[in-house]
């Protein structure tokens, strides 16, 4: 094992150099690595990732995958994912720490306990609400799902997660991501008033036990900032410029949005809709920008057109924070015998963990 390299000697190092080292590195540690990289990974990153997908595949990829090191190009979660995910010999990287998910950090397990307790005074959660928790959450409330009957959901499988979760029980609390929520549950027929907010800053998650008996979802007060700025407007807008656009868009957009959109789903889905429209096509797309961007490169030579849905710049800002700095960093560290920044879950947030994410991959295979 050498001296461990550190990220400021490679912070001064431009893309084109880290590139040719990412590229040895990878060559050296052959089938020892795979690296996964989420479709918001910017491209001089996205470039390198062995396989690509939205979260569903990505925690498929990382179940299945025999490499010894796990290099995640995602954020935190998809990190933890992965090791809760692979064997116990397995490494999971990620190669900038910073790179998490603001929308995970609305839920923490304090906050999800002290809802669980104010709800047992108006009904016996145990009995009747499944937790069900967007994969976009850290690894301790993924345990509390697997302890309490819950389950995890990704945005492609959302639908059928429900569906498993009302097959257990009569309510479903949903968290972080109140839209992913509130637009699964109306797909499903669920009419908007019997989904409340759970505020998490107030007592009783500021509703009444009224309002929660009712209730056939409880949504947690969370959102994704970046989707958060689409606009039922951005889309009117588009639309009186090019009457003929179609709307696609992921399902962490507000809802009025959703509405508007000729489709919904995960970012997978997304690719796959314009991949398989018409040449010709133009689009408006509801998701992170350097998807988007990609999307349009990738499809301009068939006539179509990809737009982003709004018109202020707004990426990803932790999903960026992976660069090919850091990238080279954490493989020329590898190569040289040693693990910087491995992302290991506690082993007793694994287990249950485990179970919660399972009960997912089983309930959507
Ligand atoms: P997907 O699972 O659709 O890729 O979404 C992940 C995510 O964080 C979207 O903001
Ligand atoms: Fe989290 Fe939103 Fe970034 Fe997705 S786009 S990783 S939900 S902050």
């Amino acid at each position: 094992m050498a001296d461990t390299l550190s990220i400021d000697d490679y912070a001064k190092l431009d893309d084109a150099e880290c590139n040719e080292r990412i590229e040895k590195a990878r060559a050296t540690l052959g089938e020892r690595l795979v690296i996964l990289g989420h479709h918001y990974q910017r491209d001089e990153v996205f470039k390198h990732a062995d396989f690509s997908g939205d979260s569903l595949m990505l925690s498929r990829n990382a179940a299945e995958s025999k490499a010894e090191f796990i290099v995640f190009c995602g954020v935190h979660f998809m990190a933890e994912v992965a090791d809760i995910l692979s064997r116990p010999d397995q490494v999971s990287i990620l190669p900038d720490l910073g790179a998490g998910c603001s929308m995970a950090d609305m839920a923490d397990l304090a906050h999800v306990e002290k809802a669980w307790q104010e709800l047992s005074s108006v009904l016996d959660p145990d009995e009747s609400v499944t937790p069900v928790t967007y994969i976009n959450s850290s690894a301790d409330l993924k345990a509390f799902c697997g302890s309490h009957g819950g389950i995890v959901c990704t945005s492609s499988n959302a639908g059928k997660i429900l569906d498993w979760s009302f097959a257990k029980r009569e309510k479903i609390l949903f968290f972080p991501d109140q839209h992913l929520g509130r637009n699964t549950g109306y797909n499903m027929g669920i009419p908007l008033d019997e989904m409340v907010v759970w505020d998490y800053d107030q007592p009783m998650g500021g509703l009444t036990a009224d309002e929660i008996k009712k209730a056939k979802m409880i949504l947690w007060k969370g959102f994704c900032s970046v989707h958060q700025m689409f606009k039922p407007e951005h889309i009117d807008q588009f639309k009186a410029k090019y009457p003929d656009a179609k709307i696609v868009s992921h399902p962490e957009s507000p809802f009025e949005v959703c509405q508007k959109s000729d489709a919904v789903g995960s970012t997978e889905m997304i690719i796959k809709t314009v991949r398989d429209s018409e040449p010709g096509t133009r689009w408006l797309v509801g998701t992170e920008l350097n998807l988007v961007n990609r999307l349009h490169q990738q499809f301009k030579h068939e006539g179509k057109n990809v737009h982003f849905m709004s018109p202020m710049v707004c990426m990803c800002s932790t999903m960026y924070r992976i660069d090919p700095q850091h990238l080279a960093w954490v493989l020329e560290n590898l190569v040289a015998g040693n693990v910087v920044n491995q992302i290991t879950v506690a082993p007793e947030e694994t287990e249950m963990a485990k179970l919660a994410l399972n009960r997912m991959l089983d309930a959507s295979a």
